[in-house]
């Protein structure tokens, strides 16, 4: 296992390119499935998920190669990846695939579309929470499907001549389960209404890429999403947009080392909450060609509360990274976690920098401190860990964050990127 070791206190300068975001990429690659023919995806981050995630489709019989380097691209070109799912072989996805990466669990949409049926192993808890998937099954059963639970495996059957059209109304939004609606939709007849819709940009990609296939949607990136089914999808090419969470997280590592950065690639109507508060705690954004620039000079942190929300609201998945940037404000700031009620593990490792932390329910209660000390850390899910890494970069000392494999996960050459702008980071191999 390895470890990352951070001695801070260095601010960063330069440039990161944004690589394509794991969240669009995951569903994009997924859809695949729903056509024989040959799904292209560009700008493909370089992740264990996305590794894990080419197994996991290879089981259901799909043809997953990654291309070589083409003249021109740079090491920041993302991976070209592509997918063919010519002929589905097996439409089980087992317990121990599934269980390493929940979104592995969205395969049942577009298995049940193509081939009528789909037994998928029930995710299980997590490291954030309970993170049920009923609301995924629920839009399935509106779409005509039975589903029974079967020694831990949701089997999903399409009724006789497939799936037909239906009004899905989410009682609560869910990305997850609009991706869902939305593969299983794109093949069933007649039209589907998707009420209460996630509007997340991962949300209007997929719709872009299946509109590429063939599929007819409107209104995706609204709260409602309008499908007519069509008989078949046909391949497409598509290129992953950047990702919003690398984005911010970077930001909020700038926001606390102090320093000058440019995003590069990154687009600011993809995080525009995240950096509006950014910009309230005393960075300077603006907004270029290239992408966003993000300064901090002198100005201490100034403490500024949130609450998590979906989209366009601040994301739960830039949570951590700011209660890390708050644990060195001038003040108190309130944090409140409204999508997931166990997303708080990184605090307890915050504690250990020297991080002054209270929970009271889904609300954390962060009292800024003028100096972090590095510490032996590890947390439990990818943005909890780079929590911890951006509190590291503005504490004295050195610390070590175990269980990197989590970091693998969600950011493409993290101490790489943090590296060529000043930061001390280095990868240890080995027993962690
Ligand atoms: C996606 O998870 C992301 N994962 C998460 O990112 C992200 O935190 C989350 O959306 C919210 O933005 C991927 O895209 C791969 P949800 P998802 O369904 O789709 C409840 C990361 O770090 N719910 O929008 O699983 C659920 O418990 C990950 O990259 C039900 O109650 O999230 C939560 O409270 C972590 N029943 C809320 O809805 C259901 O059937 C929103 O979850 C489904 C969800």
């Amino acid at each position: 296992m390895d470890r990352i070791r951070i001695v801070g206190g260095n601010a960063l300068n330069g440039s990161i390119p944004i690589s394509g975001a794991k969240n669009a990429a995951l569903p994009l690659m997924i859809a695949s499935l729903l056509t024989p023919d040959t799904v292209i995806l560009d700008n493909v981050p370089r992740l264990s998920d996305v590794r894990l995630l080419m197994r996991i489709l290879g089981n259901h019989g799909v043809d997953a190669s990654i291309d070589g380097k083409r003249a021109g691209q740079t090491e920041q070109s993302g991976d070209t990846i592509r997918l063919s799912a010519q002929t589905i072989v097996d439409t089980t996805a087992p317990y121990e695939l599934v269980s390493r990466m929940r979104a592995s669990f969205w395969v049942v949409a577009p298995l049940l579309a193509r081939m009528g049926e789909a037994r998928v192993s029930l995710p299980g808890g997590c490291a954030i929470g309970t993170r049920p998937v009923d609301l995924l099954l629920m839009a399935l059963e509106r779409l005509g499907a039975t589903i029974d639970i079967d020694a831990g495996y949701a089997v999903a059957r399409a009724p006789a001549g497939g799936l037909r059209g239906a009004e899905i109304m989410f009682p609560k939004v869910t990305v997850g389960g609009t991706h869902t609606a939305l593969m299983a939709a794109v093949l069933a007849r007649g039209t589907t209404v998707i009420g209460n819709a996630a509007r997340e940009p991962e949300v209007i990609d997929l719709a872009d890429c299946l509109v590429k296939m063939g599929a007819k949607i409107t209104g995706a990136g609204t709260s409602q999403i309008v499908v007519e089914g069509v008989g078949s999808l046909r391949g497409a090419r598509h290129s992953v947009l950047p990702d919003r969470i690398e984005t911010g997280t970077y930001a909020m590592a700038v926001a606390m080392t102090g320093g000058d950065v440019l995003l590069e690639n990154s687009r600011a109507d993809l995080l525009q909450a995240a950096l509006d508060v950014l910009v309230q705690s005393g960075a300077e954004i603006s907004e270029t060609n290239e992408g966003i620039r993000v300064r901090r000079n002198g100005h201490g942190i100034m403490p500024v509360d949130v609450t998590t929300e979906p989209f366009p609201g601040f994301p739960t998945d830039l949570q951590a990274q700011f209660m890390a940037l708050m644990t060195r404000a001038k003040g108190t700031s309130h944090i409140r976690e409204t999508i997931f009620e166990n997303r708080f593990m990184h605090v307890q490792e915050l504690a250990r920098l020297g991080a002054r932390i209270r929970l009271d329910g889904d609300l954390a209660v962060v009292e800024g401190t003028p100096t972090l000390k590095g510490a032996p850390v590890m947390a439990t899910d990818l943005r909890a860990s780079v929590s911890l890494v951006i509190a590291a970069l503005a504490a004295e000392g050195e610390t070590t964050v175990h269980r990197v494999y989590h970091l693998d996960r969600g950011f493409e050459a993290l101490e790489k990127k943090l590296g060529r702008c000043g930061a001390d980071v280095t990868r240890i191999s080995g027993e962690g």
